[in-house]
């Protein structure tokens, strides 16, 4: 009686775990690197006063990247183990395919996840050999029309022109930076970088590069947020300028447009070897292994998600657009008789990357449903597995 009663208030919910019993049969999670050291050798010319000290090449995993990343690893272990996913014990090579980008932070990340998650197995991440970009993770434009530049270049300027967010953006940051007293002002003239000009460049088969403030201001900005996921104290990030959460919203608007311009606009057109690797994995799911992990960067995520036409999203808890350690996780699901397509973008929140501490079932990383704007996609962020597959 009491049961029926909850039933009848609760019906949503006992409608999704009684009468239907959804089991996980398959995953393919496309994810970016966690924490790098800083990317620019340029820093020092945005500003005189003192960086902090360069601790290890630039562009690589950090230590405490390595782990959150295996943080996240242990996670999905416990999830996997709740959803009686995978068997006990190490993996086979049928059943898990790990693979990541050449970087070498894309293939450490790749490797810190997958040993949290399958401890003492030494499952095999597949790289290319070598140094050079794997051409699966490039992404660029491929239209080479003119009128197709035109359009991109207009869109791009707009989105750079006329835009009070970002001059607030750069005005905070000539304050922080005293660009006026720094290299890039007494030697290139650039003393304010609301007043400097961007330079856009496109080139057939890159993303779209922009160059002048844009740039400046993006580098610096992922500078300090790196600095402050890495639990560096407030007062040595930023010369200790950065105090409330309301200053680092308007400073990593830098971050979510820099996105959107490099990668977004041309988001329909970029190149898609990624894309149809991805899709042809779809296709193909019943030989596919059951688990596979793919370990690229933003730009991949940002190509993905518009070639595959989702919808677009709020991610609660976090500034930027494609945190690090974000991960899209495409989940085939099944309740005995048909299957369905469920994908969740799984990431940390700001504070969590900060704080540094575990995952578990009771505190997990942020999970937001990613609905395809084509499937008919339920409540419960399901759509039809064979309607998924056949419009692909
Ligand atoms: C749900 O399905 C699984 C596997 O098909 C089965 O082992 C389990 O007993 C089912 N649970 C319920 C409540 O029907
Ligand atoms: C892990 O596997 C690699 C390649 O299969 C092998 O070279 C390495 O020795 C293994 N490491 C351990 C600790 O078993
Ligand atoms: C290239 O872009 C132009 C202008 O947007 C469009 O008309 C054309 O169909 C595109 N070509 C390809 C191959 O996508
Ligand atoms: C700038 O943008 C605002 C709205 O975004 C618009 O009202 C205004 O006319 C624009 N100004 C110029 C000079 O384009
Ligand atoms: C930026 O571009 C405008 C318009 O083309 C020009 O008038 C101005 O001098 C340029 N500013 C700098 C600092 O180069
Ligand atoms: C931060 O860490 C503390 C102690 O480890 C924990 O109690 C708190 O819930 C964490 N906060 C977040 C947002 O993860």
């Amino acid at each position: 009686m009491v049961k029926k009663a909850i039933c009848v208030i609760l019906i949503v919910l006992c409608k999704t775990f009684s009468a239907k019993n959804f089991t996980l049969k398959q995953i393919l999670i496309l994810g970016r690197h966690n924490i790098k050291y800083p990317l620019s050798d340029e820093l020092e010319r945005y500003s005189s006063k003192p960086w902090p000290p360069k601790t290890s090449p630039q562009g690589v995993l950090t230590t405490r990247g390595a782990q959150l990343e295996g943080y996240m690893g242990e996670y999905f272990s416990e999830w996997f183990k709740e959803e009686h996913f995978l068997p006990e014990g190490c993996p086979d090579e049928d059943t898990v395919y790990v693979y990541a980008n050449t970087k070498s932070r894309a293939k450490a990340t790749a490797r810190a996840f997958i040993d949290s998650m399958f401890k003492g197995c030494n499952v095999t991440v597949h790289h290319k050999d070598t140094i050079e970009p794997d051409p699966l993770f490039e992404s660029g434009v491929r239209n080479t029309s003119e009128i197709y530049k035109e359009k991109i270049l207009k869109e791009v300027n707009k989105k750079l022109g006329n835009n009070s967010k970002l001059m607030k953006t750069y005005s905070e940051l000539n304050k922080i930076l005293e660009i006026e007293n720094s290299q890039i002002c007494k030697q290139d003239g650039v003393c304010d970088l609301t007043k400097a000009n961007d330079t856009v460049l496109y080139q057939i088969g890159k993303t779209v590069k922009v160059l002048g403030p844009l740039k400046i201001a993006h580098l610096v900005v992922n500078a300090f947020v790196m600095c402050y996921y890495e639990g560096m104290p407030i007062e040595d990030i930023a010369w200790g300028q950065i105090t409330t959460p309301e200053k680092w919203n308007m400073l990593t608007e830098v971050t979510r447009l820099n996105a959107d311009i490099r990668y977004g606009v041309i988001g329909d057109d970029v190149s898609k070897p990624l894309v149809r690797y991805i899709i042809q994995t779809f296709k193909d799911y019943d030989e596919m292994p059951k688990f596979m992990v793919l370990v690229g960067h933003d730009n991949n995520m940002v190509s993905v998600e518009y070639a595959l036409g989702f919808q677009p999203i709020d991610l609660v808890n976090q500034f930027e657009k494609y945190p690090i350690g974000g991960k899209f996780v495409f989940q085939r699901w099944t309740d005995g008789e048909s299957d369905f397509l469920k994908v969740e973008y799984v990431y940390p929140s700001w504070s969590q990357l900060r704080n540094g501490s575990k995952y578990s079932l009771e505190s997990p990383p942020e999970k937001v449903v990613m609905r395809l704007k084509w499937c008919n996609t339920d409540e419960y962020g399901f759509c039809p597995w064979n309607e998924f597959v056949n419009k692909l």
